[in-house]
């Protein structure tokens, strides 16, 4: 695992061995030793190795429907409070200014808004900071064009929607970047997925910290397993992928118990709910729970053979089977994490979650035409709640 907390697994340790011998190559230091000595003693080769390895793909408004809810969130505040964004990691800055141009559409006075963002990569963080921004940045409808000017390079953001943002280069892992509850929201999507469990966790840890009780999480479609549940309760709403984070002691067993069976029981037939129903009334702390809590704690084994355990007593729990292909997924082991998917997806066809988990998969492995079907059928659902 590297300083920065990325998952060789994840990334594929052919890929690093082979930036690792492109870079011994261009310095001609054929011997691995030398190497790996002069890269822990020169910050420099670090970040330009970091440079190299890191994934910055972003685009503005990405998944849409979290800042559909921010919005919401944000005109429902009482007047003229003010609010703390965080959003981390930043990449290129599509991210934080999304959450910008949303405040702007707001209309409510900018200066009661602050929002930070932060990335690994100086790179990243220069690009951020220009705000020119090719086509590749822009998906699906892009509806705010109004606050870009073209120039020779692309597209910049104008200077209003600039220095709403502050930017700066960091290391996620890095503790000082994290005062104690200081931020009303964080935006931290798309890395947890490449980052080794425990390091997964130690990073909710401090994220955990530094929001606000009350305040909102928000993270990547396939990074729900990481949310530490005994902190956070799931605002429930499709697409969104955010969390609230809650008064200590705030959540009991109950109410941690309860959006999971009211889960399962909503997408089942009259037989099946019967049949869930005993579940509920039977253990105060299901094994299911129990699973989630220990994947929490990084004890992925232990988590595995209690979900099993679960699912020979209950085949239909949907949350189960997908509980199952994350701790799958996260022990690098795909097939079995697919398989779980396709169990959850059988039984409930318009799951997004497993969804999102098997488009992950699927644009893992390379399979362009099941990658295809699965953004079509993700995006047919997202037209149907938009609709109804
Ligand atoms: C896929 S982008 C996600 C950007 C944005 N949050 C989004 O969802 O569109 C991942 C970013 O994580 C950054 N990153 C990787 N490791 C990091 C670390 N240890 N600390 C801070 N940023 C990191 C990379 O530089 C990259 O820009």
């Amino acid at each position: 695992m590297l300083r920065i907390g990325i998952d060789c697994t994840i990334l594929g340790r052919d890929r690093l061995k082979f930036l690792l011998k492109k870079r011994q190559g261009e310095l001609n230091i054929p011997d691995e030793d030398l190497y790996y000595a002069k890269l822990k003693n020169s910050p420099e080769e670090l970040s330009y190795l970091v440079e190299e390895i890191v994934v910055p793909e972003t685009w503005f408004f990405r998944d849409n429907q979290p800042f559909e809810y921010l919005k919401s969130y944000i005109t429902n505040q009482k007047l003229g409070q003010s609010l703390k964004f965080l959003s981390i990691p930043c990449s290129t800055g599509e991210e934080p200014y999304s959450i910008a141009m949303t405040v702007l559409e707001t209309g409510l006075p900018v200066q009661t808004f602050s929002i930070e963002a932060i990335d690994i990569s100086s790179k990243a963080i220069h690009k951020a900071i220009t705000g020119i921004y090719g086509q590749n940045s822009f998906r699906g409808d892009f509806k705010y064009q109004q606050y870009f000017h073209p120039v020779v390079q692309g597209h910049q953001l104008l200077p209003e929607v600039r220095k709403m943002v502050s930017f700066r280069q960091g290391n996620i892992m890095n503790r000082a970047n994290f005062p104690q509850a200081h931020y009303d929201v964080i935006f931290c999507r798309n890395l947890l997925i490449y980052l080794d469990t425990k390091v997964a966790r130690q990073l909710m840890e401090h994220l955990t910290k530094t929001l606000k009780v009350g305040g909102l999480l928000f993270v990547g479609s396939a990074e729900t397993i990481h949310v530490p549940q005994e902190f956070f309760e799931s605002l429930n709403k499709p697409f969104t992928f955010a969390y609230q984070k809650l008064q200590p002691q705030q959540k009991s067993v109950k109410a941690q118990t309860l959006p999971v069976i009211q889960k399962t029981i909503a997408s089942l037939s009259v037989d099946q709910k019967n049949l869930i129903k005993t579940d509920s009334s039977k253990k105060n702390e299901s094994d299911l729970i129990r699973a989630r809590k220990l994947a929490n704690l990084g004890k992925l084994d232990e988590s595995i053979l209690l979900a099993q355990k679960y699912l020979k007593e209950f085949f239909l729990s949907i949350e189960a089977h997908i509980l199952l292909g994350e701790l799958y997924q996260a022990s690098s082991n795909s097939s079995k994490a697919e398989e779980s998917f396709l169990k959850a997806l059988y039984l409930d066809p318009n799951n997004v979650e497993a969804l999102n988990y098997l488009l992950l998969l699927k644009e893992q492995k390379g399979d362009p035409k099941e990658v295809k079907i699965l953004k079509k059928r993700l995006e047919r659902l997202k037209q149907t709640q938009k609709t109804s």
